[in-house]
């Protein structure tokens, strides 16, 4: 048999194991895996490393952000930022904007997305309305539609929801079948820390990071965790920053309860001291829960390594630097409670993670590829479409020169933001091509194809099937 594409000569890597195979593609599928296939194309990557396509599924763009204030990333940019950084589908939230149902809300971004990327996209659903339409009507139809998960927040001005309507929210979750991710941070304890912290003239960017300290964060993990048995639901506590908090979802696991846990490369790689940088360079890097101290990247490590984390996601959420839409917005210099949360980082977290873990020595390959891919895929109701090399799969591949040493420039990256947190970082390790249903859409760091992505109507996640 001939296949459109082989990819000879690669080490390939999925979480179950590692193979030196050639890869036939057929029809954007992954339709071989053996030696000596022929294809119309062959791609010789002997020296790389196969791996599953990176699938990101905390991503902000084009997000509603408050007035005056604009994320600076599209499904173009950053479709295309996500491509080049060896991702193949990203799973961006959809927030309505003001007056807008969910269900309107889930059609504009499809909108906005459709001929636009060059990942696979699908959306997670953002509940910030407890009302009987939202939670009777445009839930149920919306999971019955493929947007299998959706998070709710317990801080944010606006989006914060108080125990009993998240109770209500997990309560259609149960009925219907979705995942239900948590932001656990304690509005409350952050408003008064907050408040305090402005009285006594303490505002520059790192008292973001002093007013949301770890107690916050643990205290929010636990009650989440609490409020899922009560439901009795699953559920997932993303960007999880510190040992505590990690500590209250190992806890949660010994008691038999189903909690899935998700981390940042911004929690082994950053830190509170970031914020406090000349100037307003601090600004940079203030993000929800904010970077910790280095002793917690040694624990954050440690349940990576242990298999607490099953995820590893970027929450990408960019905003310009020099822009007053953006880090710069008005006030922001006279409290940091008025600079735009979030960070860039969909085209460097498979770097980061595979040069800090894999490269030495504290991952192998095929948890790389679990954490990263698979883990992915399966939680959110996309395996085995996605997610894994193998027969039947979609050809989402990305090829690694485990070797090419360089650091992570601002200039060499494609997302819409002027900055990158991690500018001078040394990687080794990076993404030389990545392959979506066959097709190259990045080589050698460069996009190189049309907006191919699709759209992914997702089934319920394998946890609840
Ligand atoms: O600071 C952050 N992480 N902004 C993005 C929104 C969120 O909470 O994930
Ligand atoms: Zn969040
Ligand atoms: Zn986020």
């Amino acid at each position: 048999m001939t296949h459109d594409l082989v990819i000879t000569g690669a080490k390939v890597v999925t979480a179950s194991g590692t193979t030196m195979c050639d890869i036939g593609i057929t029809e954007g599928k992954i339709a071989t895996l053996g030696t000596g296939l022929e294809g119309a194309e062959i791609i010789d990557a002997a020296g790389l490393i196969a791996l599953p396509g990176g699938i990101d599924s905390h991503v902000h763009i084009s997000q509603p952000s408050g007035p005056g204030i604009e994320m600076a990333d599209d499904f173009s940019s950053g479709t295309r930022a996500a491509a080049c950084g060896g991702n193949t589908t990203i799973l961006p939230f959809c927030l309505p904007e003001e007056g807008m149902t969910l269900r309107e809300a889930v059609a504009d971004y499809r909108v906005k997305a459709e001929g636009n990327c060059l990942t696979d996209v699908s959306f997670h659903l953002i509940v910030k309305e407890t009302d009987p339409v939202t939670l009777g009507q445009d839930l149920p139809a919306l999971i019955a539609d493929g947007y299998t998960s959706f998070k709710v927040f317990m801080t944010y001005e606006g989006l914060a929801l108080s125990d009993r309507q998240i109770l209500e929210v997990m309560s259609v979750a149960k009925a219907q079948g979705a995942m239900v991710m948590v932001h656990a941070e304690n509005e409350d304890a952050i408003d008064f820390l907050r408040d305090q912290a402005e009285r006594s003239g303490e505002t520059g960017p790192y008292h973001h990071a002093t007013t949301r300290p770890v107690p916050v964060e643990r205290e929010a993990t636990h009650r989440a965790i609490s409020l899922a048995e009560i439901a009795g639901v699953p559920l997932t506590i993303v960007h999880v920053s510190n040992g505590e908090a990690m500590e209250e979802i190992q806890r949660a696991r010994q008691r038999g309860l189903t909690v899935f846990a998700e981390t940042c490369p911004q929690y082994i790689t950053l830190t509170a001291d970031d914020l406090d940088r000349d100037g307003f360079e601090g600004a940079k890097y203030v993000c929800s829960p904010p970077p910790r101290t280095s002793d917690e990247w040694g624990n954050i490590w440690r349940g990576i390594e242990q298999g607490t984390f099953d995820l590893f996601s970027s929450d990408h959420c960019p905003f310009r630097f020099v822009d007053t839409a953006g880090k710069d917005a008005p006030g922001a210099r006279n409290s940091f409670r008025n600079i735009p949360n979030g960070i860039p980082g969909v085209e460097t977290r498979l770097p980061i993670l595979f040069s800090e873990g894999v490269v030495k020595g504290r991952l192998s390959l095929e948890r790389f590829a679990a954490l990263t891919a698979t883990n992915h895929a399966r939680l959110y109701g996309l395996y085995p479409r996605k997610g894994a090399i193998m027969v039947g799969a979609d050809a989402d591949i990305a090829l690694w020169d485990p070797g090419l040493t360089k650091p992570i420039r601002q200039s060499d990256l494609h997302h819409g933001t002027d900055y990158t947190p991690w500018e001078g970082f040394e990687v080794t390790g990076w993404p030389v091509r990545t392959i979506l249903r066959g097709v190259t859409t990045m080589l050698d760091g460069a996009p190189v194809a049309d907006p191919i992505g699709h759209h992914l109507s997702r089934d319920a996640p394998d946890v609840l099937r």
